[in-house]
């Protein structure tokens, strides 16, 4: 297995977020996680990324090594990347520096800024520059590389958010929501250049989605949570034939009309 979940559990007070979640993920899965609002999806992420750490008596085994107590940064470093729900673009910067700062694993703004603006890192990091270039050539977006990120449509700038955590060159991505309220066309864009890294890179993937059309058409293994447990999992067929997991989606106020036709044809 490339990553080995056990008994991952996150209380917030008295809320328990994610409640004694095992995941195994081999080498090269897709592997897919769903589950309605607040079931603890974003959270599962933010502990195996390190973000947040789990209660006692959890263990997350990455690529052979116990991470379950290492810090972000030495996570990232690691090679595990991911994408967030809600986009981290920073707007002022190109669209190349935003690259940068992937690679660098910066997250903090005046930090990146300082590093990104320095002549001297720009003298030694031709090569970065090149490799990063080759990125954005990748994902489509070489022609924008000096354009502010701001000015990016929608799709690019999911586009970009991808780009940027791939630039470290990661082993395992974690993609939150990837293609979440964008256009049907852009969806497959998003898509197709997230399956194109996956074999260009020999990638392993785990993605949450909200879009079951999605999961269905990506993923080979799904896993479902609700309230923070997994109650259920296994191929996208099986899934849908699952009882608890059309409870789960049926018992609760659908706005996504997709995924209740989707659930329903089942
Ligand atoms: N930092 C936090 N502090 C307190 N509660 C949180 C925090 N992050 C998430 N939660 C709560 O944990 C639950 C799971 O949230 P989340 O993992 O974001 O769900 P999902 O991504 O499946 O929509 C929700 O009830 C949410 O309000
Ligand atoms: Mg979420």
């Amino acid at each position: 297995m490339l990553l080995e979940v056990k008994n991952l559990t996150k209380r917030f007070g008295g809320l328990t977020a994610v409640s004694n979640i095992d995941l195994a993920v081999k080498p090269g899965a897709v592997h897919g996680i769903i589950g309605p609002n607040g079931s603890g999806k974003s959270t599962l992420f933010n502990l195996i990324s390190g973000v947040y750490k789990p209660e006692p008596g959890a263990s997350i085994v990455f690529d052979g090594d116990d991470i379950t107590d290492w810090e972000p940064h030495e996570i990232a470093r690691h090679g595990v990347a991911r994408t967030f729900q809600l986009l981290r673009i920073f707007s002022g910067m190109s669209v190349l520096e935003n690259l940068l700062i992937g690679h660098h694993g910066l997250i903090r703004y005046n930090t990146a800024s300082a590093v990104i603006g320095s002549r001297n890192v720009w003298a030694e990091e031709r090569r970065v520059r090149e490799e990063m270039m080759e990125l954005l050539a990748f994902i489509g977006l070489a022609d924008y590389a000096d354009m502010p990120a701001g000015e990016l449509s929608g799709g690019q700038r999911r586009l970009l958010a991808l780009g940027r955590a791939m630039a470290m060159r990661p082993k395992l991505l974690l993609l939150d929501e990837p293609a979440a309220s964008l256009s049907p066309v852009n969806v497959e864009i998003v898509l197709d250049t997230v399956l194109a890294l996956k074999k260009r890179f020999g990638l392993t993937l785990i993605i949450i989605e909200h879009i079951l059309k999605v999961v269905m058409e990506t993923c080979e293994t799904v896993s479902v949570l609700e309230h923070g447990e997994k109650i259920a999992e296994g191929s996208p067929a099986a899934i849908k034939e699952d009882h608890r997991v059309i409870e789960a989606y049926l018992g609760k106020e659908m706005e996504d009309s997709e995924v209740r036709a989707l659930l329903r044809s089942a």
